[in-house]
């Protein structure tokens, strides 16, 4: 039986928390084999926002690097680049000569810039156009993402009709797969765990780094459960064992964080072992490789699409 195929693309920038392995990351990890999935670096789209060549150039390297170690396997799944393929832009641009400035003033992203009284650049406005491009092109069935990116799918299911609409059946309408993780996964402070908060802890930071971070959490002076610290070693221990170990250190809040930092360690280290054995070389190898497959995948579609629109020769 041939497998659905799945697609989701990762904007290359900051750093992995472990908000966002719980949250995304790893039940994305859990599913991927079963589908035929595409796993995209969206570097294309980090350029909306990122003004820096050097850090462009790490971000996507890293963000590779991050997926491998979690247990992506280029040989299991395509992982690539989004600007390698230029199938993607120029299809974006097809589906920008298909919808309408309002339209595209009810993106969010778009929305909370104006609200902020910014002036957003037209690739910020345009962007679910190049997401959508993204998307449809490689006949995507499933796109699992984080709930912020809701609207975005609909804004490629509603581009795949208005061309379908224009030029005959030539996309499938996607469906978005919400990650559901462990829900929200709150900070060091209690809030949900969030780079713009101030409250992370990393994911691939050394383990002294991941201690700090972990001694730092906030705990109020009432009750003998440290709440901080339990809700987020709910994470990393079952409930049995959980409640035992709270149990036998009741108060200790010390005692429980540095239990934490361990079993925090113990998930980690293999993962970042295995981080430090992939080289800048070998993750260019790979995003070269799945580029290439990717590509073959987009090139076909593009020509149906040139056709359909009346461009081909
Ligand atoms: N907009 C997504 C985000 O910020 C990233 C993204 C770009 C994406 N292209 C995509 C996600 C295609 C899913 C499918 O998280």
């Amino acid at each position: 039986m041939t497998k659905k195929r799945l697609l989701t693309g990762l904007k290359p920038t900051g750093t992995l928390h472990i908000g966002n392995y719980f949250g995304a990351l790893k039940p994305f990890i859990d599913t991927y084999e079963e589908y035929e999935s595409f796993l995209m670096v969206a570097d294309l789209h980090a350029l909306t926002s990122v003004r820096n060549a050097g850090e462009m150039h790490r971000q996507i390297l890293d963000m590779a690097k991050d997926y491998v170690a979690c247990g992506f396997d280029p040989e299991k799944g395509v992982i690539f680049k989004q600007s390698e393929v230029p199938e993607h832009t120029e299809l974006a641009w097809i589906f920008e000569c298909l919808v309408t400035v309002p339209f595209l003033m009810q993106a969010h992203a778009y929305k909370d810039k104006a609200a902020k009284g910014l002036e957003a650049n037209a690739g910020l406005f345009n962007y679910p156009m190049l997401m959508a491009a993204d998307i449809l092109l490689y006949d995507t069935e499933f796109v699992p993402v984080g709930d912020d990116q809701r609207q975005h799918i609909e804004y490629a299911r509603e581009a795949a009709t208005k061309f379908n609409n224009a030029f005959g059946e030539v996309f499938k309408e996607p469906k978005e797969v919400i990650l559901e993780g462990v829900g929200i996964v709150p900070g060091i402070d209690g809030q949900k765990m969030s780079k713009s908060y101030g409250n992370i802890i990393p994911l691939f930071d050394s383990k002294e780094e991941i201690t700090k971070a972990v001694m730092g959490i906030v705990t109020d002076s009432e009750g003998d459960v440290p709440k901080n610290v339990y809700a987020i070693h709910q994470l990393f221990r079952e409930e049995t064992s959980l409640t035992a170990l709270y149990e036998e250190h009741k108060g200790k809040y010390k005692n429980l964080k540095e239990a934490l930092a361990a079993d925090i360690e113990s998930v980690v280290a293999p993962m970042r072992e295995k981080r430090e054995s992939i080289s800048d070389a070998d993750i260019t190898t790979i995003l070269k490789e799945g580029s290439e497959h990717a590509r073959s995948v987009a090139s076909q579609k593009m020509a149906e699409v040139r056709k359909a629109v009346g461009i081909a020769l």
